[in-house]
């Protein structure tokens, strides 16, 4: 993996994404500057906004650079992340949409859906996440009008 020591991040996830909230913070803690763990912290069952809005309004605030939001299908997990303005949640379920979502979308947040991919899978989309570099150019006044909401 690249040199990841300088990155912060935020982790969270609901009961469904629980163990694999454990086993990435196992494979990112010995990495990684600062990891804060926003919970669950149990299979039990959870409500995933409870832990998905701490993250994402620690993420929207700049306190972290990366956060990683886990449930069943991160659906229910990115909705509520990208409901903060400066929040740009991406779910990732392939190692190029992963890829993609920092190169043109400059996300912030990995959404990763613990019932439909592996462990194995998650750990190589999250380090395409973390180790690839938005383009910026032309995507960079599309990201800016991300956030431009018409009332
Ligand atoms: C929990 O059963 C499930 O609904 C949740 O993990 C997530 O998939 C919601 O979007």
């Amino acid at each position: 993996m690249k040199d990841l020591s300088k990155l912060s991040i935020g982790i969270a996830s609901d009961h469904a994404g629980y163990l694999l909230k454990e086993d990435l913070k196992t494979l990112l803690k010995p990495l990684v500057y600062e990891l804060k763990d926003f919970g669950t912290n149990s299979e039990s069952s959870c409500d995933y906004p409870d832990f998905a809005h701490p993250l994402a309004s620690a993420i929207n605030a700049g306190e972290f650079d990366f956060g990683i939001a886990i449930c069943g299908t991160a659906n229910g997990m990115s909705m509520t992340c990208n409901k903060y303005p400066n929040v740009r949640a991406a779910l990732c379920w392939k190692d190029e949409i992963a890829k993609l979502a920092r190169q043109h979308n400059d996300a912030n947040i990995i959404g990763l859906p613990a019932r439909f991919i592996s462990e194995a899978e998650a750990e190589h989309f999250l380090e395409t996440f973390l180790t690839t570099d938005f383009e910026g150019g032309r995507h960079e006044a599309r990201v800016t009008k991300i956030s431009k909401v018409i009332k």
